[in-house]
Formats: structure tokens, sequence, C-alpha cells
């Protein structure tokens, strides 16, 4: 991997449990996968909130509709669906979901 290489990278709470290149095409469970880490899913189609993390810092792309297992209150905690969303740069994610 060359130098700077968009990276994600795993905590839960302050600790980093894991790392891994990111992939616009892989949703950010399989990512977390890749680096060891195990997010529960359910539904896997953005509708039960089971996959939600926090995103602690970089950009995930929102659909415009959000999907069902998330609101607007959730995303202004930072939450985010694993099992559907995706990015391409640099992401620190807590696998602790927002309260
Ligand atoms: S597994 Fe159901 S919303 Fe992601």
């Amino acid at each position: 991997m060359s130098e700077g290489s968009p990276i994600i990278r795993f905590y839960r709470g302050s600790a980093i449990i894991g790392t891994a290149p990111a992939d616009p095409e892989t949703p950010l469970v399989e990512i977390a996968e890749h680096a060891g880490v195990t997010i529960p899913t359910s539904c896997t189609s953005g509708n039960c909130g089971t996959c939600l993390v926090r995103l602690v810092r970089g950009t995930v792309e929102l659909p415009e509709e959000l999907p069902p297992g998330l609101d607007e209150d959730l995303v202004a905690d930072g939450g985010i669906l694993t099992c559907c969303l995706y990015t391409s740069g640099s992401c620190d994610i807590d696998v602790i979901p927002p309260l």
C-alpha cells in the first residue's frame, strides 16, 4: 500500500482494534472484517440499525433519503450503518454506537 492511501481505523472507545484499507466498493462492515473486527448485522439492508457504529473522523456518503435504520439525531451523533454505507476516504470509526 502506498503512503497516504486512505485507511479505516476501528476503535472500541479509545482503544484501536483494527485497521484496513478504505474501499469505496465495499460496505464498511466488510472492511471491518478485513480489519479483524466483527460488527453485528441482521438485515444487511439499512432497516434494523443492528450494524450502527459511530463515525469519529472522516466522511461517509449518506444517501439523500436516510435508510430506515438511521435518523437525523443519530446522524448528528455520528451514527452510520455499516451494512450499507461506503467511503473512499480515511475514517475513524468507533464500534460503540451513539446512545
Ligand atoms: S444490519 Fe440492519 S441496518 Fe445494517
